[in-house]
């Protein structure tokens, strides 16, 4: 088997691998990397040869694990995105991201008069509608947004 190293592998922290062609950037966004402690490496892979899906992205995080929420956000925008826990340089657990029925608090409603965005709003939450390509509708006033990286809570 030939083996392909593109990325330092890390000790401890998190893979996010099969990212759509071009999406890496994005999920960066939504990891947050000013969240991220100071002495922790982030290695991007872009445009990189992929069996499974052609071409794909790769985010490796260093010390750090999702939160559920990021989770589904990274869901949202990279729908074939596999994530693995990376401890002492093995793969501890793989698991393929997986789209909920309901999103809240990911996405921030387009409506200026949802109830979602007054002065002492609610939670957004939205239904997905439609999977591939994803559109939602608010749960609220039934807004339906379909372009989630500007409407990013
Ligand atoms: N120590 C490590 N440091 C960085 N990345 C790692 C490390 N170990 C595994 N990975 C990455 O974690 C992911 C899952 O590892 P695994 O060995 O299960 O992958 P794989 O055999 O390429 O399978 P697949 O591509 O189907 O998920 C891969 O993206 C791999 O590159
Ligand atoms: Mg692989
Ligand atoms: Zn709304």
């Amino acid at each position: 088997m030939v083996r392909e190293l593109k990325i330092t592998p890390i000790k401890n922290g998190t893979v996010i691998d099969h990212i759509g062609n071009g999406l890496a950037l994005e999920v960066l966004r939504i990891i947050g990397i000013k969240e991220l402690d100071k002495d922790s490496t982030v290695s991007i892979a872009l445009h990189v040869r992929s069996g499974k899906i052609g071409w794909k992205d790769m985010v490796k995080v260093e010390n750090m694990e999702l939160s559920p929420r990021k989770v589904n956000a990274i869901a949202l925008l990279a729908p074939t995105a596999t994530i693995s826990i990376i401890r002492d340089y093995r793969v501890q657990e793989k698991r393929s991201v997986d789209l909920p029925e309901r999103i809240f608090g990911i996405v921030k409603c387009p409506n200026p008069s949802c109830i979602s965005n007054q002065s002492e709003p609610v939670e957004s939450q939205f239904h997905v509608l439609r999977r591939g390509p994803v559109v939602l509708s608010c749960a609220y006033c039934e807004r339906q947004v379909d372009e989630f990286l500007k409407h990013l809570a």
